[in-house]
């Protein structure tokens, strides 16, 4: 008898469906114990790939399967619960969001309409509704799940665009739309140059606004920009604030940013793709002050909030907004049907997953309070990485640690800054290609510069002092083989 291939509701496919998930448990553990990146470098990866034939003539036994994904694919990922792999925004996720991950893809509810999702529709309508009120949006406010940051930043985008001209969803551009702006600040995702590119403006429709030495939009050359632009008949259609930039972890003036925006009649959408889980925490929730006022948000659920990706969320203070991405279908979400919710008239996404599945599990299985503890915990580590960092002086913190980034570099003595940069490249390269650590790299203010990012809860402050002590003998041994 062949195993069955899909769940008919018979105890034969749900003894296949446990018994397949306990085996792809079974290699998951076998794999979880090790560094965070693989030792061998990216042209093996290339040829292990190759050699893998993902479709066979014929189907072979899933325990084999597994066993040889274990060993070629899962062993050579990047281990994200590792307190080493610190690069990126890129989280371990709650175990119980894993798990009920299992429960998405078997019952494939697809979020476009209701008689695709019934119930999932307002499970997702709800959960959306509570981030805004954590989040203090009025109550007339809406939302809607995406894949990203970058989707939700895209859309928050979208909607400024047509806030800026009724219309533009429709008819496309009007003529005085090369003169729009977006105002965003020099540590603003790449996204938002991205999105727009994607709306027809024009990735250089995005004016980058200075920042101060905190890596915060300084509000003043804001100010400046926004006379700077009324003189030459430029027109401010928004502005973006960041809740924790990428490279520095800054929070922007977010109230003041909000006033300057409402001045100028502009869209305010705030990327609070990393600072959205500080509402979580009374303590930390005064950083992200003003973000209530904005008229749509990015709120990133697969960085502090711990989700498998793809988790986030574009929320918006007035629903009607949402009206522009509107395209009814007659055999989707019809005219006629207006006594149900069909949530592609929110989305730029026809089929979706269920994704607020897994994070409704998750939170109510972790609670508030304790999801708060672990940003706070976060935001700790960051700190005290950045007063450890301020203490060594063979590095050099490059920004004062806001929210769970630490941005420094390695400043051995006696060294000009080009070979300063060089031995910073080669710190980071090592590490990775040794397989011990996974540290950011990126430039600031035109320099080579490294990063620590917080987001794994187990992470322990001597974790962090031997990362650093690990980062400083790797410049060490650089800087002697360079002599
Ligand atoms: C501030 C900020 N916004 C947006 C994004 C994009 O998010 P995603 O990778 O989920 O698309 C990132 C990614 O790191 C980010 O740091």
């Amino acid at each position: 008898m062949t195993a069955p291939l899909f769940l008919d509701g018979s105890p034969a496919a749900h003894d296949a469906l446990r018994s397949a998930v306990a085996e792809v448990l079974a290699v998951l553990t076998a794999t979880d114990r090790r560094g965070p990146f693989p030792a061998v470098g990216p042209a093996r990866l290339r040829e292990t790939a190759a050699a893998i034939e993902p479709l066979p003539e014929d189907g072979e036994p899933l325990g084999e399967v597994l066993a040889d994904v274990g060993r070629t694919v899962l062993a050579q990922g990047a281990r994200v619960t590792d307190p080493w792999c610190a690069a990126h925004l890129h989280p371990p996720t709650l175990l119980t969001a894993a798990a009920a991950e299992v429960a998405i893809a078997a019952t494939n509810q697809s979020m476009d309409s209701y008689d695709q999702a019934p119930m999932a529709t307002y499970v997702e309508d709800r959960l959306v509704g509570r981030l805004n009120e954590l989040i203090g949006l009025p109550e007339a406010g809406s939302g809607v799940l995406t894949s990203g940051g970058t989707a939700s930043n895209l859309l928050g985008l979208l909607l400024a665009r047509d806030h800026a001209a009724g219309g533009a969803n429709l008819s496309g551009l009007p003529a005085g739309a090369g003169r729009w702006r977006i105002l965003a600040s020099a540590g603003a995702h790449v996204s938002v140059r991205q999105a727009a590119a994607v709306l027809g403006l024009g990735r250089d429709a995005v004016v980058a606004v200075s920042t101060d030495d905190d890596g915060r939009m300084d509000v003043a050359a804001l100010d400046r920009t926004l006379d700077q632009l009324a003189q030459t008949g430029a027109v401010p259609i928004a502005v973006v604030g960041t809740a924790g930039t990428t490279d520095t972890g800054a929070v922007d003036p977010l109230a003041a940013l909000a006033d300057r925006a409402a001045a100028a009649g502009a869209w305010f959408h705030v990327d609070a793709a990393v600072g959205s889980a500080l509402v979580l925490s009374e303590r930390l929730r005064p950083l992200v002050a003003g973000l209530e006022r904005a008229d749509s948000i990015t709120a990133d659920l697969h960085k502090l909030w711990w989700q498998p990706i793809g988790a986030s969320a574009l929320l918006v203070r007035d629903a009607a907004a949402l009206g522009s991405v509107r395209e009814p279908a007659d055999y989707l979400n019809r005219t006629e049907d207006d006594d149900v919710l069909n949530l592609v008239d929110r989305s730029l996404d026809t089929s979706r997953r269920f994704d607020a599945l897994k994070i409704l599990v998750s939170l109510r299985a972790t609670g508030r309070r304790r999801l708060a503890g672990l940003v706070e915990h976060l935001v700790d580590l960051a700190a005290k990485a950045g007063e450890a960092v301020r203490r060594r002086p063979d590095l050099e913190l490059l920004a004062p640690p806001q929210t769970v980034t630490v941005l420094f570099r390695c400043r051995p003595d006696g060294v000009d800054d080009s070979l300063q940069d060089r031995l910073n490249v080669d710190v980071q390269r090592r590490l990775l290609a040794s397989g011990r650590a996974v540290v950011g790299r990126t430039r600031y203010r035109g320099r080579v510069a490294l990063k620590l990012t917080f987001t794994n809860p187990l992470t322990t402050h001597d974790d962090v002092a031997a990362l650093l002590a690990a980062i400083a003998a790797e410049a060490s041994a650089g800087l002697e083989e360079a002599a």
